[in-house]
């Protein structure tokens, strides 16, 4: 497919896989997006997992015909783009590797990859003959180390690894301007609070640096080729690197027996009484984490509930803090509520988590021993009304 005069994308559609890295759930697939340029030299950038080498060899054959592939950039080694370097070099066996020093030193590791290297730093060109040229920028913990991003500058087009990318497999167009994109969107926010949350502060200097490019295209790893969209997926990458929410909430809540559960509707109430409409709630165990990391990501409110187990806090909440802690999530308003039987934990480790660095404690954290209760219920509501007019008057 011509995305235009010497870019041509040739990636594959994966619609059968379940969990991207074993862990987050794939809804409606995967697209691994991988791009030709062709001057006088063709540069192949990025390659697809190994299992669809077959379709996507097919794809370049469509384009070069028996034209060799004379260089393989390769801007991210994680092996949905680079599982098929090994089969690339079987089959033309004169291609020249391009990568960073990270980039060389992993093919060898995960492929034992010999043969023809080229090792490019920060602002190298590698000029394609016929107007085409590409040039390097290192992009460090975006989200891996030896992540880099291609510029080819006649075109002004990026291809920026998994930076702007999202779950989803392409169905039947690749450029933004063609399909629908909204439903890429909040993939687009899954993806990066499950994936590149982490790294906040990396995207950050990624994004400074790549500023001063004029973007025509933006060509990511996974999701549409941006053209028409490209100043708001930067803007969504500019805001969730910031780690700035939202004017919402996302309520998360785990229960056994219903009374935490009871405890989650009051403090909804609340939220509706103090004015805020945008709001999300989830019941751990029924919701994949993965989207309850979205929702932290996506909004400024973060309330949470659990009752206490084994003298700690309930598994499911301990692991979604865990993993929130991980990301470094900051700038949040945290509420607390929760319960106990015949000892208090859950609510204190709640508000150790609120503790944390960047995160403020929003209202008075509820705790309710055994059954649920009037008083409780006042206390929830009073804490969702609190949250929300904090919400609301940022
Ligand atoms: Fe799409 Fe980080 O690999």
């Amino acid at each position: 497919m011509k995305l235009q005069d010497h870019i041509y994308y040739v990636g594959v559609n994966d619609r059968n896989k379940v969990r991207f890295e074993g862990l987050w759930p794939l809804t409606r697939g995967m697209a691994y997006n991988a791009y030709l340029v062709v001057g006088d030299k063709v540069a192949l950038i990025d390659t697809v997992d190994s299992r669809f080498f077959p379709r996507f060899a097919d794809k370049v054959k469509a384009v070069i015909g028996d034209r060799p592939i004379d260089y393989l950039v390769i801007n991210h080694m994680e092996p949905d783009h680079s599982g098929s370097i090994p089969l690339v070099r079987a089959m033309y066996p004169d291609v020249c590797l391009v990568g960073n020093k990270k980039t060389l030193q992993m093919a060898e590791g995960f492929y034992c990859q010999a043969g023809e290297t080229l090792e490019v730093k920060e602002g190298d060109c590698l000029d394609l003959g016929g107007g085409c040229s590409l040039t390097f920028y290192m992009t460090p913990m975006v989200h891996w180390p030896e992540t880099m991003v291609s510029y080819e500058t006649q075109s002004a087009t990026l291809f920026s690894g998994d930076a702007f990318g999202c779950y989803g497999a392409l169905n039947g167009g690749v450029l933004d301007r063609d399909i629908d994109v909204e439903p890429y969107f909040p993939e687009m926010l899954r993806y990066y609070a499950n994936i590149v949350g982490k790294y906040g502060q990396q995207v950050q200097m990624a994004l400074k640096k790549l500023a001063p490019l004029q973007l025509r295209m933006i060509c990511s790893t996974h999701g549409p080729v941006w053209t028409e969209q490209i100043s708001r997926v930067v803007d969504v990458y500019n805001r969730l690197s910031l780690y700035q929410g939202e004017p919402g909430a996302t309520l998360i809540y785990g229960t056994m027996y219903g009374n935490t559960a009871e405890m989650a509707e009051c403090v909804a109430e609340g939220l509706v009484q103090g004015g805020l409409k945008h709001f999300t709630m989830h019941k751990l165990g029924r919701t994949d984490e993965s989207y309850l990391l979205a929702d932290a990501f996506k909004y400024k409110g973060l309330i949470l509930g659990a009752p206490t187990y084994n003298n700690g806090i309930y598994p499911l909440m301990e692991q979604l803090l865990t993993d929130l802690s991980h990301r470094g999530l900051k700038n949040r308003l945290v509420g607390c509520f929760g319960s106990f039987s015949w000892a208090s934990q859950a609510v204190k480790k709640l508000q150790e988590f609120a503790a944390l660095p960047g995160m403020e404690l929003v209202g008075e954290p509820v705790e309710m021993k055994q059954g649920f209760n009037p008083e409780a219920a006042r206390a929830c509501r009073a804490l969702g009304e609190t949250m929300a007019k904090r919400i609301l008057e940022n």
